[in-house]
């Protein structure tokens, strides 16, 4: 099965990048190797009821171990880039305390990249905090921001330029309203307040973290990865349409508005008070650094309407959706791209950081058929390129993910990746995806 992209796309110009991700926690397995210490998710996953059949982050991928043969598997792919993250709690897995060993397993894995063609694109955190700093107040505390910064800045002096991109954070969305409102997310509080603060002490850990970065990496590009769930009116009637507007104020706009403009959207806390953090002076100068980018994570939209307690999601069963329930509506992605060109003055370039689905996938006689996902990909990237088309600037492209992975709350029981893998055996078989993408990276100039 090959993509069907059309020959005047954006996208197959040679300096568009294609690549795919992974996140340490999902990936690595080897909890205490090495020196790491417990992340908030270890915890998590022991408490019960929290992640879906009990899973937790052992064995994962064992990529820890794999990691050769898994940057062998991009090389035969043909990918431009790797987007990993670097586990926190390997690097300084007590207060005060860096970790040699964390970094050198990194500093390999990046020469590894280098050694084969494959760019280095790194996240410093994918939700993985150490858990000594939760029992010191996690992202309640102002205190977890400049911890943040110190931590971030070692891992840079150490790799350096030799990661073309640097990401502080990854979805703070999810860290902060999963992690503190839904609680479906480590560490799993359920306090809307909460989420606010905790958004505006993870907002300022970028903003104490960036310049350091910059400062210890002055040629690599700097930014950030922020998830966007755009939201659709389900009528035109203005109670609709204004609840949609009220959902994408949280999901779409919540970071990148103070990252980019210095505020918080929609004055937001003039009508929901109960809400506000403690925001210092000189906070929202420090939250709005200069960015060499944004990372955009991308899977679904929403369709909403007005309800009794605030905004509802309106179900859509007649639409096409994926095995963890999200509809696919390739649509929304051109639509957001566009519409962050138009709200955000100063926008930097774009990276579609994430993109990908969940598919029910098994291993037949050697093989996974996932024509699903095959057509995803085609339909996003080539919405990708209707973007850039109409103007914006978005410079590449990362599939989610590599491989099948620890995918959060639900455990092992969603699979993200292009490649298979058997849990038991960490065999990994390249999907019938895997196979289109790996031709679509060798013909796209065609
Ligand atoms: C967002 C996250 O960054 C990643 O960790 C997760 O697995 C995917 N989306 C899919 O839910």
């Amino acid at each position: 099965m090959q993509f069907d992209i059309p020959q005047d796309s954006p996208v197959r110009r040679s300096d568009f990048v294609f690549g795919v991700a992974t996140a340490a926690f999902q990936v690595e397995g080897h909890r205490y190797a090495d020196g790491r210490t417990d992340s908030i998710w270890d915890t998590f996953c022991e408490q019960p009821g929290r992640v879906l059949n009990g899973d937790n982050g052992e064995p994962a991928c064992d990529h820890y171990e794999r990691w050769e043969e898994d940057l062998d598997m991009m090389q035969a792919m043909g990918v431009d880039a790797y987007r990993f993250s670097i586990a926190w709690p390997r690097i300084v897995p007590a207060p005060g305390v860096i970790n040699e060993a964390g970094l050198a397993f990194y500093e390999q894995l990046v020469d590894g990249m280098i050694a084969r063609g494959i760019r280095p694109v790194a996240t410093l955190y994918h939700w993985d905090l150490p858990q000594y700093l939760d029992d010191q107040g996690g992202w309640l505390s102002r205190s977890t921001a400049e911890a943040f910064a110190d931590y971030a800045e070692v891992v840079v002096r150490r790799l350096g330029d030799r990661v073309t991109h640097w990401a502080t954070f990854n979805e703070p969305f999810c860290s902060a309203f999963l992690g503190y409102e839904v609680g479906n997310h480590a560490p799993g509080h359920q306090r809307a307040d909460w989420a606010f603060a905790a958004a505006h002490n993870l907002l300022l850990a970028h903003g104490l973290a960036l310049p350091r970065m910059r400062a210890a990496a002055p040629n690599s590009a700097h930014g950030i990865v922020l998830n966007f769930t755009p939201s659709y009116a389900a009528t035109d009637k203005p109670a609709d349409v204004q609840a949609a507007r009220a959902r994408d104020t949280i999901e779409v706009h919540w970071f990148i508005a103070p990252l980019l403009e210095g505020r918080y959207p929609d004055e937001y806390f003039d009508r929901h008070p109960e809400h506000a953090p403690t925001i210092e002076p000189g906070d929202m100068e420090l939250i709005r650094q200069p960015l060499d980018f944004i990372g955009v994570n991308f899977y679904t939209r929403h369709v909403v309407r007005a309800g009794g307690d605030g905004p509802e999601t309106v179900p859509q069963p007649d639409r096409e959706h994926t095995h963890i329930g999200w509809e696919v509506y390739p649509r929304a992605l051109t639509e957001l791209l566009i519409q962050l060109r138009r709200d955000y003055p100063a926008l930097p370039p774009l990276y579609i950081t994430e993109n990908g689905m969940a598919g029910d996938d098994h291993l037949e006689n050697g093989a996974v058929h996932d024509p699903q996902r095959v057509s995803y990909y085609e339909r996003h990237i080539a919405a990708v390129g209707d973007a850039m088309a109409d103007g914006v600037d978005v410079r590449g492209y990362f599939a989610w993910s590599l491989m099948d992975n620890f995918e959060w709350a639900f455990g092992y029981s969603q699979r993200f990746g292009l490649i298979y893998v058997d849990y038991q055996t960490q065999e990994r078989t390249l999907k019938s995806s895997a196979h289109a993408y790996s031709d679509w990276l060798r013909t796209r100039h065609e």
